[in-house]
C-alpha cells in the first residue's frame, strides 16, 4: 500500500480478518437482535431446505441454521476464519472460496441464501453488483435471500474516531492509546473514501478503523435488488424492529434485508 492509493482495498479488507484476535472476535459474537427475529419468523424457508451462507467466517450464523437444513453450504475467503469453524458442525459442507466467483459450487440450486454481518461490504461496487446476480442464479425460484450492509443515512457516516471516555482511569488508559491508534488508521485510510452518487466506500469504525467498507441507502439497495432479480420483503433495524418504506433509519449503521427471488 502507497499513502495514497490501495490498488486492491478488497485484499486488503479481505486481510484484516487474519489480524490477531479478529476471527476469536466473530467466532465469540452471539446472533443480533435482527437475525434471531428473522430466523424465527422465516424458519420454514430454510427447515428442510438448502441453504448457502456466504463469507460464512467462523459459523456465527451456522450453529442455529445448519442443524434444522437439509444441506448448508458455507464459502468464505479467509482461512484463519475458517480454521476457527465450529468442529461441532461436520454436516456444513465448507468451501474455501471467493464469493466473486461461485464457480466452484457448480450447478447448485439454494433455497436460503444469506450474507449475513455485512459480508458483502468488503467489495467493490462492480463485484457487489455481479455477486447479486450470480446468488440469484444459483438460487431457486421463489427462494429467500437475507443480508445486512451499512446504511449511508447512518447519522454517524463521516464522524472521525471517538474517545470512550470512562471515570475508570485505567480503563481510560486503555482507551485512549487504543484511540491513538485508530486515530492513526482512520488518517491512512480517509484519503481513500470514495462518495458516489448511488454509494460510497467509508473508512468507519469496524477493525480499529482500518476498512474500507461499502455504504448504501435503502433506497439504492432496494433497486440494486430489484435490477439483479429481488423484491424486498422486509428491512431491520440492529434490535430487530421492522422499519417500514419512508421510516427513519438514521438511528442504523447496518440494515438487515429480506427479499424473495422474483
Ligand atoms: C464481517 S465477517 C462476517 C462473518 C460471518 N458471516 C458472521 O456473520 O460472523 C465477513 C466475512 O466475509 C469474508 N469475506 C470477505 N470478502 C470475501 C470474499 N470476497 N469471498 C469470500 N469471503 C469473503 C471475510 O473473510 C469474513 O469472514
Amino acid at each position: 500500500m502507497t499513502k495514497h492509493s490501495l490498488a486492491d482495498y478488497v485484499a486488503h479488507n479481505v486481510s484484516i480478518y487474519s489480524l490477531k484476535g479478529i476471527a476469536p472476535y466473530y467466532a465469540r459474537e452471539p446472533l443480533h437482535p435482527a437475525e434471531i427475529q428473522i430466523f424465527i419468523k422465516h424458519k420454514a424457508e430454510f427447515d428442510s431446505k438448502t441453504v448457502l451462507d456466504i463469507g460464512v467466517g467462523t459459523g456465527r450464523t451456522s450453529k442455529y441454521i445448519a442443524p434444522y437444513c437439509k444441506r448448508y453450504v458455507g464459502i468464505e475467503l479467509n482461512k484463519d476464519m475458517l480454521d476457527l469453524f465450529s468442529e461441532k458442525l461436520p454436516q456444513v459442507e465448507l468451501f474455501h472460496c471467493d464469493m466473486r466467483d461461485f464457480s466452484s459450487l457448480n450447478e447448485d440450486k439454494f433455497d436460503f441464501v444469506l450474507g449475513p454481518y455485512s459480508a458483502f461490504d468488503s467489495l467493490n461496487h462492480t463485484d457487489r453488483l455481479k455477486m447479486f446476480r450470480d446468488i440469484h442464479a444459483m438460487m431457486q425460484p421463489g427462494g429467500m435471500f437475507v443480508f445486512s450492509t451499512h446504511n449511508s443515512n447512518w447519522v454517524g457516516v463521516g464522524l472521525p474516531p471517538q474517545l470512550e471516555r470512562t471515570k475508570d482511569p485505567v480503563r481510560l488508559l486503555k482507551n485512549f492509546f487504543a484511540h491513538r491508534k485508530c486515530i492513526k488508521n482512520h488518517a491512512r485510510m480517509k484519503p481513500l473514501e470514495e462518495r458516489h452518487e448511488t454509494y460510497a466506500i467509508l473508512n468507519d469504525i469496524s477493525h480499529e478503523w482500518l476498512a474500507l467498507l461499502y455504504y448504501i441507502t435503502r433506497e439504492q439497495q432496494t433497486r440494486q435488488l430489484a435490477e439483479a432479480g429481488f423484491k424486498l420483503l422486509e428491512v431491520y433495524d440492529h434490535n430487530g424492529i421492522m422499519l417500514e418504506a419512508g421510516m427513519d433509519n438514521s438511528h442504523c449503521a447496518v440494515l438487515y434485508y429480506v427479499c424473495r427471488w422474483v
